[in-house]
């Protein structure tokens, strides 16, 4: 059936550390290689509510904020070949970060690349699937370009472990699963609620972060397994973290060598274990210089992981609610910190 267009509703950022406002804006066209979608929920990340709080990223303004969309696609430009109107779809919408306020995530409209989308499988809700590309993509991204595992399942002979620090965040919960669902051995670190919920996305075992043996714990895992942390993700890349994952790398014999990815710079003040190299995920890469980390991703391994059940959407939906006039409510709640969820709004 043919879609009605109806308003383009947006909640917009009119200037530099402003307060979102609600108006209407014009429906943009599909340019080559690009979906026109109608917008059914978008979820919250970090970078939307840093962006407007620190004026930073973003310099082009009245700006769209907003990465993570689940909806239907209403249109196709020229040269799309996977998708077409009426398709349920999620995206990594490029817009906020790439300045181009119709390719932004929260308004009713948003114009996607064909390369950023995967269709959503019917099992699932717009809401379970606006939880995924943004954390899915930064796991990818950390785990592919910075840890340098191969884009396949492990080989039997290919040894080491996997260590997810925050693995309840929405990107652990992603590479958890993706490494997990690849066949790597996958230590991680959460509050005690969420152990038992990270050990079934396929966590090997979990510890607290808190815990003051936290290091030693992982070391002596690694070592009975007689396993080496080949890679670590610092998804918390704050405070002490950093001296932590370096702890449990000393503590698992695992340094020289190991390779961790933070998703904030290491800070030049805090020392590394001798032979780690660290690197600073950009999940942007994605469609930069690692684009076949994005055709792996969204072209097809995460609708087939998707449907057999081996990735689940994570992490807990929290919706927010008030639809686009709950945006700021998202942005504000995500930025006093959550536990374990993943904020959205329907649209
Ligand atoms: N570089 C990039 O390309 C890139 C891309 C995406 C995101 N990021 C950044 O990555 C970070 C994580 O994003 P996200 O969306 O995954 O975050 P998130 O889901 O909002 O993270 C929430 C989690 O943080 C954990 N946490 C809170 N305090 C902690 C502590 N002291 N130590 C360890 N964990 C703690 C909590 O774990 P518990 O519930 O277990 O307590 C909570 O589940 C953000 O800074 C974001 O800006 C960077």
């Amino acid at each position: 059936m043919a879609h009605t267009l109806r308003p383009n509703v947006a909640a917009v950022l009119p200037e530099k550390q402003g307060h979102l406002v609600i108006t209407e804006r014009p429906i943009p066209t599909p340019g080559p290689g690009e979906l026109l979608v109608l917008n059914a929920a978008v979820a919250a990340n970090p970078s939307d509510w840093k962006v407007q709080s620190f004026g930073v990223l973003v310099d082009k303004f009245p700006a769209v904020l907003g990465s993570d969309v689940a909806g239907t696609v209403v249109s196709v430009g020229q040269g799309v070949t996977r998708f077409k109107a009426g398709d349920r779809v999620i995206a990594f919408s490029l817009g906020m970060v790439f300045g181009n306020i119709d390719a932004a995530a929260l308004q009713t409209y948003t114009i996607l690349n064909e390369n950023a989308t995967s269709h959503l499988p019917q099992s699932l809700t717009f809401q379970q699937g606006a939880t995924l590309p943004v954390a899915m993509t930064t796991a990818a991204i950390a785990l592919f370009a910075d840890l340098e595992l191969p884009m396949r399942e492990k080989h039997a002979n290919e040894k080491g472990a996997i260590l997810v620090w925050s693995g309840a965040s929405s990107v652990g919960v992603g590479a958890i699963q993706i490494a997990h669902a690849l066949g790597w051995t996958v230590y991680t670190t959460a509050s005690p609620k969420h152990h038992a919920w990270l050990k079934e996305l396929g966590a090997t075992d979990v510890w607290d972060y808190r815990d003051s043996q936290v290091a030693q714990h992982i070391g002596q895992a690694a070592r009975a397994a007689g396993l080496k942390i080949r890679g670590a993700i610092d998804t918390r890349s704050e405070d002490s973290s950093f001296d932590l994952v370096a702890a449990a790398l000393i503590a698992a014999d695992s340094a020289s060598g190991a390779r961790v990815a933070t998703v904030l710079p290491w800070p030049a003040d805090t020392p590394k274990p001798e032979g780690t190299e660290t690197l600073s995920i950009n999940c942007f890469r994605f469609v930069k210089d690692r684009q076949d980390i994005g055709t792996w991703l969204f072209g097809s391994w995460l609708h087939k992981a998707l449907e057999d059940g081996s990735i689940r959407p994570a992490p807990k939906v929290r919706v927010i609610e008030g639809g686009l006039k709950g945006a700021q409510n998202m942005l504000d709640t995500l930025k006093d910190g959550v536990s374990g969820e993943k904020l959205v709004i329907d649209i």
